[in-house]
C-alpha cells in the first residue's frame, strides 16, 4: 500500500495542470480507481487480516485526499491574480510555540525586583575557585565546600583566582558585582544556570538560581525580611507568608534559611510539607569578609543576600509541585504544552 502512496505522490509532483489533475485523481480516488480496486481485494483476504488492512487502506486513503488537495490548492495559488482564492475561508491556525516555564519563572521574578529597583545580571557559568569559594569566605579544604558538590574544568590553574569551576550556586556573582560597580549602593539580581553532581527527585545537575544582594549604609535584617515578603507575597500570593529561620553559610553572618507557608495547608501541616512549612533556600547579612574580598569597608557598609533556586521556587507555586524535578529538563512535550 505504502508503494502506492509513493506512486501518487511521484505523479502528483509531475501534474501541470487542473484537467490532468481530475484524471489522476478519479483513476485513483475515482468508483473504478485504484483505492475501491484495493477496497474489493480486501473482502478476499483471511478474516483476521482484514482489520488491520481495512485500517492501513482508510488511513492511505485520507493521505492521498489530502495530497490531492493540497496539489489542488497550489493551482488556487498560482491563479491568484485572477482572483481564485477565497479569502473569506478560515486560515489554517499557525502552530505557537511558547516559552519553557523557567523562562518564564526567571521573567515573573525579575520582573518584581525590578519593581523594587534590582539590577539584573548575569554572572559567568564557568567560574574560577575564587570567585564561587575562596572570596566567599570558604578557604582552600574548608569542608563547607563539600556542600557544593562542584564539577572542575580540567583547565589551567589561575595564579590569582585558583580552579576553574562550573559554577555551583550564583553566589559567585557577589563579589564581581562589588567589583562591577566599585562602590555601594549595590541591588542585584543574579540569574543564572548552576551546575552540580546531583540528581534525584529534587536535584538537578543543572538548574538556575537567583541571587540577590544589596549593600549600603545601614542596611539590617529588617530589609531582608521585607524583601522577602515582598517577594513572596507578589510571586506566590497575599495568603503565603514566608519565615526565616537560623541556618549556616560561610558568606553569610548571621544566615538563615526561608521557609514558605504550604499552600495546601497554610501553615497547619499535611503530607506535601514540613510541619506547614516549604525550604525557599538560603538568605543572610553579608559576611564582613566577602565585604572586604569585594573591596567594601564592613565599618561602613552592610548587606544581605540571598539565593534560592528557580526551579524548585517556581514549583512551590499553588497547583504545580511536580513529583520529579528532573521532568522539567526531558523535552517531554506532554508535560511541557501544558503550561
Ligand atoms: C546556596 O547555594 C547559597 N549560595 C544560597 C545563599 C545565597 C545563601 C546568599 C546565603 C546568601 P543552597 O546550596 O542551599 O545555598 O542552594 C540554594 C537553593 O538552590 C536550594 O534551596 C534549592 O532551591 C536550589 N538548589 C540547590 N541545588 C539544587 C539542585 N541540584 N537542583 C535544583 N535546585 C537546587
Amino acid at each position: 500500500m505504502m508503494s502506492l502512496k509513493n506512486e501518487v505522490l511521484a505523479l502528483l509532483a509531475e501534474v501541470s495542470s487542473e484537467n490532468e489533475l481530475e484524471g489522476l485523481r478519479n483513476s485513483y480516488l475515482g468508483k473504478k480507481g485504484r483505492v475501491n480496486q484495493l477496497t474489493k481485494e480486501i473482502s478476499n483476504l483471511a478474516k483476521e487480516e482484514k482489520p488491520d488492512a481495512g485500517r492501513l487502506l482508510n488511513e492511505l486513503k485520507k493521505i492521498i485526499e489530502e495530497e490531492f488537495e493540497r496539489r489542488a490548492n497550489s493551482f488556487g495559488l498560482e491563479k491568484e491574480g485572477e482572483g481564485r482564492i477565497d479569502v473569506t475561508l478560515a486560515g489554517e491556525k499557525p502552530k505557537m510555540g511558547h516559552l519553557h516555564l523557567v523562562s518564564v519563572a526567571m521573567n515573573e521574578i525579575d520582573e518584581i525586583f525590578k519593581e523594587l529597583g534590582f539590577t539584573r545580571t548575569t554572572y559567568p557559568e564557568i567560574e574560577y575557585d575564587w570567585y564561587a569559594f575562596e572570596g566567599l569566605n570558604m578557604p582552600k579544604d574548608h569542608p563547607a565546600r563539600d556542600e557544593w558538590e562542584t564539577f572542575f574544568i580540567e583547565a589551567k590553574e589561575n595564579k590569582r583566582f585558583g580552579k576553574v569551576v562550573l559554577t555551583p550556586h550564583t553566589s559567585n556573582g557577589q563579589i564581581r558585582e562589588m567589583e562591577r560597580l566599585g562602590k555601594p549602593p549595590i541591588r542585584m539580581i543574579n540569574m543564572s544556570k548552576c551546575y552540580r553532581r546531583q540528581s534525584d527527585v529534587s536535584h538537578i545537575q543543572m538548574f538556575h538560581q537567583f541571587e540577590g544582594l544589596v549593600v549600603d549604609k545601614g542596611i539590617s535584617i529588617v530589609h531582608l525580611k521585607g524583601t522577602i515578603d515582598y517577594f513572596v507575597k507578589r510571586f506566590f500570593g497575599e495568603e503565603r507568608r514566608a519565615r526565616i529561620r537560623p541556618f549556616h553559610f560561610q558568606f553569610t553572618e548571621p544566615s538563615f534559611e526561608v521557609d514558605l507557608s504550604c499552600s495546601v495547608c497554610n501553615g497547619k501541616g499535611c503530607k506535601l510539607c514540613k510541619e506547614g512549612w516549604l525550604e525557599l533556600g538560603g538568605a543572610g547579612m553579608v559576611h564582613p569578609n566577602v565585604l572586604r574580598a569585594g573591596k567594601i569597608d564592613p565599618n561602613k557598609y552592610t548587606g544581605f543576600a540571598f539565593g534560592w533556586g528557580v526551579e524548585r521556587t517556581y514549583m512551590m507555586k499553588e497547583g504545580l509541585m511536580v513529583d520529579d524535578l528532573r521532568i522539567l529538563y526531558r523535552n517531554d512535550l506532554r508535560f511541557l504544552n501544558q503550561f
